[in-house]
């Protein structure tokens, strides 16, 4: 996600465009929970594959724009738009809730990678699934949240020169 900011202008845009790969992932984890769920054993190790796959990408990318908002963007915006206080408190929360279901969910797959050949892996599957599935949802949530809240206000409340200094520190924090 990094080289993209040159044809970007607006702060909002950045972010939203981080959402916009994001957002992908997603749908794309919510086709791979349909299909561990209805193409069986014999592609059990290709779907597994993806999902370890998508687990790599949120470690990674959505680790790193959970951090740039948590670290720079939602501690400025509470300083400069201070109505956001609430919603950026919620927000926060939500990206811990996140991470821990994050690593929950690892553990599930790693659990059943080990064990994918006994008879009640359907059981480790079965939690994958609900779990999954609830990141998906929560995950979707989220970013539509934020939109609608914080980053419209990023470009409709700060000054010039507020956006420039909040951009100037997403160069530094990233
Ligand atoms: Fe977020
Ligand atoms: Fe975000």
């Amino acid at each position: 996600m990094g080289q993209k900011q040159a044809h970007l202008n607006t702060i909002a845009e950045f972010l939203e465009e981080d959402h916009e790969e994001i957002l992908q992932r997603t749908n794309r984890l919510n086709d791979i929970l349909t299909n561990l769920r209805y193409e069986g054993k014999p592609s059990l190790g290709k779907n597994l594959k993806e999902v370890r796959e998508t687990i790599q990408f949120f470690n990674q990318e959505v680790i790193q724009h959970v951090k740039l908002e948590d670290e720079t963007i939602f501690p400025f915006l509470e300083t400069h738009i201070p109505k956001l206080e609430s919603v950026i408190h919620l927000l926060h929360a939500e990206h811990e809730g996140f991470k821990r279901n994050l690593k929950s969910f690892e553990s599930l797959v790693k659990e059943l990678e080990k064990n994918s050949s006994e008879p009640n892996h359907g059981k480790t599957l079965e939690k994958i699934r609900e779990l999954g599935t609830y990141l998906v949802y929560s995950i979707r949530n989220h970013m539509q949240a934020e939109d609608e809240s914080v980053y419209k206000l990023i470009d409709q409340e700060l000054r010039p020169n507020e956006k420039q200094e909040l951009m100037k520190r997403m160069k530094k924090g990233s």
